[in-house]
This record gives structure tokens, sequence and C-alpha cells, in this order.
């Protein structure tokens, strides 16, 4: 098996993290894999914010366990507290052209994909925060375009943190019978 063949089958979310920082050479290479995927008309409608301040990733887990607690995700039931963010040292949040065509959605997800596939070939863990999306909901999105600098013209896509992988996840069951090939 080939190397990126072997990163793609062995690529799992991480949802514990060291707290030692990613070097600048290694998020450039991973925002640069991001930038290289596929789009829809080559548009790139895409922004990248990366976020590396613990004492605002610390305010945005806080923020988003609180509220996901509240809306009921069952999973936040039964924890009096942990991060939505893994405490990870780096966040990227992917942003997306408001005004760009209706493939837009797909060209972000593809970047987002090379941003964590990108990562386990550095030897870092990720996991992509659907979760991390409530600080854009109505009461929080104010504060928060402004907090993260979101520039205008550009909706929040989704957000991945990344970091040394503290945890070794278990091997993933893949879902049988989903595949047809027709000759
Ligand atoms: C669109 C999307 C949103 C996700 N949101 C979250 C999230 O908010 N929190 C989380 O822990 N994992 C999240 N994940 C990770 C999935 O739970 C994970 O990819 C899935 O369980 C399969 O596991 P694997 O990534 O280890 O293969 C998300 C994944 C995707 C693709």
């Amino acid at each position: 098996m080939n190397e990126t063949i072997k990163n793609i089958m062995t690529r799992r979310s991480i949802r514990e993290y060291k707290s030692e920082q990613i070097t600048d050479e290694q998020l450039n290479i991973i925002l640069n894999c991001a930038k290289n995927a596929p789009t829809g008309c080559n548009k790139q409608p895409w922004y990248f914010i990366v976020v590396q301040n613990k004492e605002l990733i610390g305010k945005m887990s806080r923020l988003c366990f609180d509220e996901n607690k509240k809306k009921g995700y069952p999973w936040y039931q039964n924890e009096d507290y942990y991060s939505p963010f893994y405490d990870a040292p780096t966040v990227i949040f992917v942003l997306r052209e408001s005004k760009s065509n209706e493939w837009s959605y797909f060209d972000c997800s593809l970047a987002t994909g090379n941003i964590v596939l990108a990562a386990k070939s550095l030897g870092l863990g990720s996991c992509i925060l659907a979760d991390a999306m409530t600080l854009f909901d109505k009461d929080f999105k104010e504060t928060y375009y402004t907090e993260l600098n979101i520039p205008s013209g550009y909706v929040p896509h989704i957000a991945i943190a990344i970091g040394y992988a503290n945890e070794q996840p278990e091997e993933k069951i893949l879902k049988e019978n989903d595949i047809d090939i027709i000759k």
C-alpha cells in the first residue's frame, strides 16, 4: 500500500491533544494542501482563519459546551464540562464565500478533507468540529464574527481542531454493502 493510501486509511478523528503547538511550517503545509483542493470552476471560494490563542480557544469551548448542552445535544447531557474543541492548540476555521456558486459547499468540504489528511501525513491529529458552529448562532454571531475577524462576504463553513494526538482511537468498523459496481 502506498503512503497516500495508508494515510487515508489510517486517519481518525482525535479528541485528546498534547499542549505542544504545531510548527508554522506544518501549518503552512496544511493550509497549502487546503488551497490545492479542487473547486467548481476553480473558484477557490474560501478563506481560512487560524486560531492559536489558548485563551480564545478556551472561551469558545466554554460557550459551545454550555450552549450545546442547552440545545439538548445528547453527547453533552451527562457531562459537567469538556472542550468541544478538545483543547487542541490550533483551530482552523474554514469560511465559504457567501455569494459563490452552488458548488462552494463541496469546495470548502474538499479543502477540509485536505486539511485533515495533510495533518495526518505530518504526524498530527485532527477533528472536524460541527459542534463549534454554535459560535455563529444568532445570539453570538456578531461577537464571534468580530472576534475572529471574519471578512465580509464570507460565512463560517466548519472548524477543525489540529495538534499532536494524545490518544490512539480504536479501529473503525466500516459499513458494509454500500458499494455497487456496474460493468
Ligand atoms: C461534517 C462533520 C462534522 C463533525 N463534527 C464533529 C464534532 O462536532 N465533534 C466531534 O467530536 N467530531 C465531529 N466529527 C467527526 C466524526 O464524528 C468522525 O469523522 C466520525 O465519527 C468517523 O470517525 P473518524 O473520523 O475517526 O473516521 C465530524 C465529522 C464531520 C465530517
